[in-house]
């Protein structure tokens, strides 16, 4: 009785990993039409991707646990599904270990019936280390091994926000980009590595974060290959001193080789944002020079903090730019954190969010 017992269940454990858990079948089936234009939605868990727009997302990457009902509905709007690719690179140096980890990501792709893979290595890799060839390499072996098992599926890798060894994340760009389909651009964090003042500044601002793309336009990357991603987060950072001007000097926290960093201020969702600016002691102000909107506002205990963020106003010119560069589309970090609740100011804040990805 009891081997009998194991042995259904694990008959029945293998046929579920096999069959397809959407209402109709058709809906495993893998997306394979290229979109002319990405857009790239990253999802961190729960169910608020059911109020997504999706009129206009491509390409979901799940970065929280497995969601079966989520992947038949991105088929169902023909978006596709891609799973989050994580590893130590040292681990990847060793030739058998990446075709282990590479073979792994396929057959998992297959089980879950997902579109493709993002692969989101933000380690810092010296030039010329074997980290080096060997993160170029598991690019290249991944888009190899996801488009001869899964024909038409997606290899996209993600990238800081310039080119030029931020984090010290020193990649064979020009290689990577040659090695898979999208690269990811993370047009956010822009403050991990503060060199001048200790102050509190934007996430991503307008003219650092185009410029950085002309970087990566520069290096002969195919335009279409890019897509820029924006934040939907901003940084609440504790105020040192808040001077006469509206400056707010922040604690030094150091990050890979700067002084201070963006590490000494807190990152909080558009949502939360949104519920505290109007009571804030500043209320939203523009900083012309950076084009983004900030705001100060004083804790229970006291504290000053000033807060940086991102909105339909310094999100249009970039979304603009993304037109206007050619590039292949747009991207958010990440999906869930817009305020997704039935009022009526939420609503429309959270509908002009998703608006302005296509530009004003
Ligand atoms: C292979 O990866 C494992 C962890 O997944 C690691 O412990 C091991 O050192 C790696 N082997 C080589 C030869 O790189
Ligand atoms: C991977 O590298 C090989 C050898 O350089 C090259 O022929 C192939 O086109 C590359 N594959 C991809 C997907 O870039
Ligand atoms: C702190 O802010 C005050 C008020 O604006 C200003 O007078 C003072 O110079 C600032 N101190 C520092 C160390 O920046
Ligand atoms: C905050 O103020 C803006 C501008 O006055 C207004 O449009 C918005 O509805 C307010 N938000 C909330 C949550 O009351």
């Amino acid at each position: 009785m009891f081997w009998f017992l194991v042995l259904l269940s694990s008959l029945l454990t293998e046929s579920r990993s096999n069959s397809c858990p959407c209402e109709r079948p058709e809906l495993c089936r893998p997306i394979r039409e290229e979109r002319d234009f990405e857009v790239f939605v990253f999802d961190v868990g729960g169910k608020t991707w059911k109020s997504y727009n999706w009129n206009m997302v491509t390409t979901v990457a799940t970065f929280g646990r497995y969601d079966a009902e989520l992947m038949c509905y991105a088929h169902s709007k023909g978006a596709r599904v891609v799973l989050k690719g994580d590893v130590p690179l040292s681990d990847m140096v060793d030739q058998d270990n990446r075709t282990a980890w590479i073979t792994g990501k396929v057959k998992l792709a297959k089980s879950q019936f997902m579109d493709g893979i993002n692969i989101d290595i933000e380690q810092a890799v010296e030039e010329g280390s074997p980290e080096y060839q060997a993160l170029t390499d598991l690019v290249n072996e991944t888009t190899e091994a996801f488009h001869r098992e899964m024909p038409g599926s997606q290899v996209s890798f993600d990238v800081a926000w310039s080119p030029k060894c931020i984090d010290k994340r020193c990649y064979d760009y020009v290689a990577i980009a040659e090695s898979c389909d999208l690269l990811f651009v993370m047009s956010y964090d822009e403050q991990s590595q503060i060199t001048g003042d200790c102050i509190a500044m934007a996430n991503a601002p307008l003219s650092q974060t185009l410029n950085a793309y002309d970087d990566y336009l520069n290096l002969k990357i195919d335009p279409k290959k890019l897509v820029m991603g924006l934040p939907w987060y901003g940084y609440d950072y504790p105020c040192l001193n808040l001077s006469q001007e509206g400056i707010c000097s922040i604690a030094k926290v150091p990050f890979r080789g700067a002084p201070c960093s963006d590490a000494a201020g807190k990152q909080k969702t558009y949502k939360w944002i949104m519920q505290q600016v109007n009571s804030s002691l500043s209320g939203r102000l523009w900083d012309s020079k950076q084009q983004a909107p900030y705001f100060n506002y004083k804790d229970q205990k006291g504290q000053i903090h000033q807060v940086w963020y991102d909105d339909p106003q310094s999100i249009c010119p970039k979304a603009n730019s993304v037109k206007s560069k050619g590039l292949g589309g747009i991207g958010m970090w990440n999906g869930n954190i817009l305020d997704y609740s039935d009022e009526p100011v939420a609503k429309q804040q959270t509908a002009m969010m998703w608006n302005a990805l296509l530009g004003c």
